[in-house]
């Protein structure tokens, strides 16, 4: 039984665990608390049997909002148990249906993208050698009340993807 509450900085010690287990270059506790700190932001924790299973920190910034991080533990309860899908839907109903969110997302990540497809975010353009690490470019992805339709509409400067 997963129960989705505010992350609390208390968390951080277990963030940064499953952090550690899902990134190639994991956020630092700095970047966690910079993005819990702002004004506005959603950071939302999965919680099961009493022990941290995967987070979303999600930041209003001008008009949109911007997906920055998303994780599920790798193990022991594990993934594609359906926490990173609770979480996406608490996250939407705590910003509302309407609200335009982006991200960026690693072209490999399939199961990532699979997942935000699954939420209505469309593929709308590249940003060209964004991560440092592989050198791979970064996916950008918007959800907008255009994009649940099919159409990238409403997205600034949106570009069609080939995956
Ligand atoms: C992406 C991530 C958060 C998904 O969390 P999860 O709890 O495993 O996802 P769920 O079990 O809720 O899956 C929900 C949907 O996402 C998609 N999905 C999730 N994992 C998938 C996979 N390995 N392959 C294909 N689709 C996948 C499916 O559509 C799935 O629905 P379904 O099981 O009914 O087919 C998780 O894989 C993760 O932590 N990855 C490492 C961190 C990361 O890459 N974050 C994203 C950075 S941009």
């Amino acid at each position: 039984m997963i129960q989705v509450r505010d992350l609390a900085f208390a968390d951080l010690p277990q963030i940064l665990g499953i952090e550690r287990d899902s990134f190639p270059s994991p956020w630092s506790a700095g970047m966690f608390i910079l993005e819990m700190n702002r004004a506005g932001s959603v950071c939302l924790a999965a919680e099961g049997s009493g022990s941290l299973v995967g987070y979303v920190v999600c930041s209003k910034l001008d008009e949109d909002w911007h997906l920055m991080n998303i994780a599920v533990q790798p193990q022991p309860s594990g993934r594609r148990v359906g926490v990173g899908e609770q979480l996406m839907v608490e996250l939407l109903s705590t910003v509302g249906p309407d609200a335009r969110i982006t991200l960026e997302v690693r072209p490999s990540n399939s199961a990532a993208i699979t997942l935000y497809e699954k939420f209505g975010f469309l593929a709308a353009g590249r940003r060209t050698r964004y991560y440092a690490d592989s050198g791979e470019d970064a996916l950008i992805m918007w959800r907008t009340p255009a994009t649940l339709r099919g159409s990238l509409d409403d997205v600034p400067n949106a570009q069609e993807q080939n995956r």
